[in-house]
C-alpha cells in the first residue's frame, strides 16, 4: 500500500492523503489546503532550507548523525587510503570507478588541458598586487566563458564534457597564476609528466630548477585533501551551481557563482578564518579566555559545527592523519598545539557538546596548507580546485533531472499594502 499522511485542516475541518516518497512529501501536494476556492494554497517556510530537498542525487551520501560521507556509495575513508584526486573526479562525474583504459585516457585528456590562453595573463595583470587569489580566480573562471562560447550547448553532453574536462584541468592552473601574481613571480607553465596535485605544485612552487621535482609526501597529502573537498552534497556552493545553471549560463559563469558562494567565511572560507583565529588567540595559555568569549557570544569557534555533521566531521578525521605526515616532512605547524588545545577544551566543554559541534573538514586543513608553504589566502582556492568536480557533476544531474526547473523559491511577503505614491514636496 502506498503510504500516505492524512492532514486535517482545522480550519476548514477538511482532510487531505498527501503521498509520502522517501519519507519525504512533496511541497507542491500542500498546495490542494485551501480555506477557500481563491486560495493560493498551503506554502511551507523554510529559511536556509534547513528541512527541504531540492533535488534526487545519485552522486553524495551523508549521515551527519554517524559521521559517514560517501561518493556514489564509496566510504570517503577507502577513497582517501586507495584513489587519487583524478579518478574520485571521475567517479564522481560518471558514476563508476574507471576501468585503467578509461583512467588513464581520463587523466591524459585532463593533462593535455592544463594550459591557459594567453590573454588570461593580461587579465590577471590588471588585479592589485595584493589581490586576494580567491578574487583573482572568481574573476578569472567567469571570464573562461567567454573564451569558450561554444560552452552555451549545456544540452550537447559532448560539449558539456568537453567543458568538464577543460574546467577541471585548468583551475589548478587559474589558482597557481593568481598565487604567482600576487607574489610577483613569473607564471609557470605546467609540466605534462607530473600528476595532477604534483603539477600544481609545480606551477606554484618552481624557481629556476630545469625540472620540479614534488615532495611525494606532500603531493600525496595535497592529493587526499583534494580527494576529501571534491563534493558534499548540497552545500551552499553546490546550491548556488545548481541555482545559477537552473537558468541555463554556460557552466563557466555558473562555476564563477558557486566559487563566489564558497569564498564566505562560513564555508570554504573557514579554512582561511580559522588560521586567522588561531594566529590571534597565540598561545595555548590564551586558548580558555578564548573559548570563553565564543560562550558569550563574541564571535564563533571557526572551523567547528556544521549544518549536517552533528558528530565528527570523517574528512576532519583523515585530516588530522595527513597533518602527522605533512608535519614529519614540513616540521611542525606551531598552531597545531592551540588547534588541538582548542579541540580538547571544546569537546569537553557543554556549550559545544550540547550543541553537537564537532571540528569540521577547516578545523585542521589549513595547518597542513601552511606547512606545505601557502599563504593563508589560498586557502579557499586551494578548496574550489576539488570541488569543482562535484559541482560540474551536481550541474550535470541537475540538467538531466526532467523534475529540474529554473529554481525560484516562494516569499512570504510582510511588507506594507497598497498605497498611493505621494509628490516629494508633500512627503512628511
Ligand atoms: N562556534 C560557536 N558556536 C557555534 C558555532 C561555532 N563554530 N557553530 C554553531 N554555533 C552555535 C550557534 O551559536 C547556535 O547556538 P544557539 O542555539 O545558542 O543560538 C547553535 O550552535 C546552532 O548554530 P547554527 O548557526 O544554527 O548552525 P548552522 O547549522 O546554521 O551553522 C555553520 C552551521 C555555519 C557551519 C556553523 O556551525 C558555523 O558558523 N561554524 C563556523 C564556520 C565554519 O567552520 N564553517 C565551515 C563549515 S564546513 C564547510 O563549509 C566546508
Amino acid at each position: 500500500m502506498a503510504e500516505t499522511l492524512t492532514i486535517t485542516d482545522n480550519r476548514t475541518g477538511k482532510q487531505y492523503e498527501v503521498p509520502v516518497t522517501d519519507g519525504t512529501i512533496r511541497a507542491m501536494d500542500l498546495r490542494q489546503i485551501k480555506v477557500n476556492p481563491d486560495d493560493f494554497g498551503m506554502m511551507t517556510y523554510d529559511p536556509a532550507f534547513t528541512n527541504t530537498a531540492a533535488c534526487r542525487s545519485k552522486i553524495t551520501f551523508i549521515d551527519g548523525d554517524q559521521g559517514i560521507l560517501w561518493y556514489r556509495g564509496y566510504p570517503i575513508e577507502q577513497l582517501a587510503e586507495h584513489s587519487d584526486y583524478l579518478e574520485t573526479a571521475y567517479l564522481i562525474l560518471y558514476g563508476e570507478l574507471p576501468t585503467a583504459r578509461q583512467g588513464d585516457e581520463w587523466a591524459r585528456e585532463i593533462t593535455l588541458h592544463t594550459m591557459l590562453h594567453e590573454n588570461l595573463k593580461t587579465l590577471l595583470e590588471g588585479f592589485r598586487y595584493d589581490a586576494h587569489p580567491m578574487g583573482m580566480f572568481i574573476s578569472t573562471v567567469g571570464a573562461l566563458s567567454t573564451f569558450y562560447p561554444d560552452a552555451k550547448d549545456i544540452f550537447n553532453a559532448e560539449s558539456r564534457r568537453l567543458q568538464t574536462i577543460r574546467l577541471i584541468a585548468k583551475v589548478p592552473s587559474i589558482a597557481a597564476y593568481a598565487y604567482r601574481h600576487s607574489i610577483g613571480r613569473p607564471y609557470v607553465l605546467p609540466d605534462n609528466e607530473l600528476s595532477f596535485a604534483g603539477n600544481f605544485l609545480n606551477m606554484l612552487f618552481k624557481m629556476t630548477e630545469p625540472r620540479y621535482k614534488p615532495h611525494p609526501v606532500l603531493e600525496r597529502a595535497l592529493d587526499v585533501l583534494f580527494i576529501l573537498h571534491a563534493d558534499h552534497e548540497q552545500n551552499c556552493s553546490t546550491h548556488a551551481m545548481r541555482g545559477i545553471g537552473s537558468s541555463h549560463p554556460d557552466p563557466y559563469s555558473a562555476l564563477a557563482g558557486a566559487a563566489a558562494a564558497l569564498y564566505g567565511p562560513l564555508h570554504g572560507g573557514a579554512n582561511e578564518a580559522v588560521l586567522r583565529m588561531l594566529t590571534e588567540i597565540g598561545s595555548r595559555d590564551n586558548v580558555p579566555a578564548f573559548v570563553k568569549r565564543v560562550k558569550g557570544g563574541e564571535g564563533r569557534l571557526m572551523g567547528f559545527g556544521h549544518r549536517v555533521y552533528k558528530s565528527y566531521d570523517p574528512r576532519a578525521k583523515i585530516i588530522k592523519r595527513i597533518a602527522d605526515l605533512v608535519f614529519e616532512v614540513t616540521g611542525k605547524n606551531p598552531l597545531l598545539d592551540i588547534a588541538l588545545e582548542l579541540e580538547r577544551i571544546a569537546l569537553e566543554d557543554d556549550y559545544f557538546v550540547s550543541r553537537k559541534l564537532y571540528p569540521n573538514v577547516d578545523f585542521y586543513s589549513g595547518l597542513i596548507y601552511q606547512a606545505i608553504g601557502f599563504p593563508v589566502d589560498m586557502f579557499p582556492v586551494l578548496f574550489a580546485i576539488p570541488r569543482t568536480a562535484g559541482w560540474i557533476a551536481q550541474w550535470e544531474e541537475m540538467l538531466t533531472d526532467p523534475d529540474q526547473k529554473i529554481a525560484r523559491p516562494r516569499q512570504i511577503y510582510i511588507g506594507p499594502g497598497k498605497r498611493d505614491y505621494i509628490g516629494r514636496e508633500k512627503r512628511k
